[in-house]
């Protein structure tokens, strides 16, 4: 399908694309469970199988000049799952960020997490934090987990925070403008996400980074995250090079 031969694999089967790539790519792995159905397994078989896909994803990035990849793993919507996968999910993460993302850290990844903490269990916010400081001086490419994440929760909790700032005198209300409620936000250090990927065949944003997607191009394909590739993910950044973003203008 592609005409150019730079987002074919390499041998390494990893793609490459020039400057005209999405800087930040942000994705909504959603499949899993439908996968694990469709072979007769239970979700969590799903689950496990979409974990070892983040790495290839994410050792792709470099070469397709993604700098920013931001996964959605866990809602603030999921907590509604049976405790059973909740449970299954959970010890996933501790087990995931201890082995595989520590492996990434090897790799000039600097990791970030963005979500409520304050739900999680202690173990885990523990191996989240080391994660983050372990990877801070990284500056390869920037990955951010979403783990008890909701757009929604997310400008809660930053209006929460400005609020605060202006009960203490330290933010006057006239000033408050669409620059002030961005420094609030999880994501306060990251660009917009130029372009969103949904999995799975749903179009929907299910409450992923609201405010930040306002100008994302975004692709709802049909693969399941446990079948999605570095090569698939090369396809759609060269076709968002090829898309106009006009962020509201016309262009002449
Ligand atoms: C959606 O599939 C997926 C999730 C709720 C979990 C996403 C988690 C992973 C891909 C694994 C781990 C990731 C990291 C970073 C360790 P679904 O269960 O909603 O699938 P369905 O729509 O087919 O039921």
């Amino acid at each position: 399908m592609s005409s150019n031969p730079d987002t074919e694999p390499h041998e390494s089967g990893t793609p490459s694309l020039g400057g005209a790539g999405p800087r930040h790519v942000a994705i909504i792995m959603d499949g899993n469970g439908r996968w694990a159905q469709a072979r007769g397994r239970p979700r969590l078989f799903g689950h496990h199988a979409g974990a070892k896909r983040v790495r290839e994803v994410v050792e792709s990035c470099p070469g397709l000049g993604i700098d920013y990849l931001t996964i959605f793993a866990f809602s603030t919507e999921n907590w509604k799952r049976t405790q059973t996968e909740v449970a299954g999910l959970m010890s996933l993460f501790r087990r995931y960020i201890s082995k595989e993302m520590a492996a990434l850290a090897t790799k000039n990844v600097r990791v970030r997490f963005i979500g409520d903490r304050l739900r999680l269990d202690a173990k885990l916010v523990k191996l989240m934090d080391k994660l983050e400081v372990e990877t801070e001086g990284n500056d390869g490419t920037h990955l951010t987990v979403a783990l008890n994440y909701g757009g929604r929760d997310e400008v809660a909790r930053a209006t929460k925070r400005l609020a605060r700032d202006v009960a203490a005198g330290q933010l006057n209300p006239e000033d408050i403008d669409e620059e002030t409620l961005p420094r609030y936000l999880d994501t306060h250090v990251l660009p917009d996400p130029d372009l969103v990927i949904r999995t799975s065949g749903e179009a929907r944003i299910s409450n992923f980074l609201l405010w930040q997607s306002a100008y994302s191009e975004y692709e709802f394909i049909d693969t399941l995250w446990p079948d999605f590739t570095a090569v698939e993910l090369g396809r759609l950044c060269e076709r968002f090079g090829r898309r106009e973003r006009r962020f509201g203008t016309v262009t002449t």
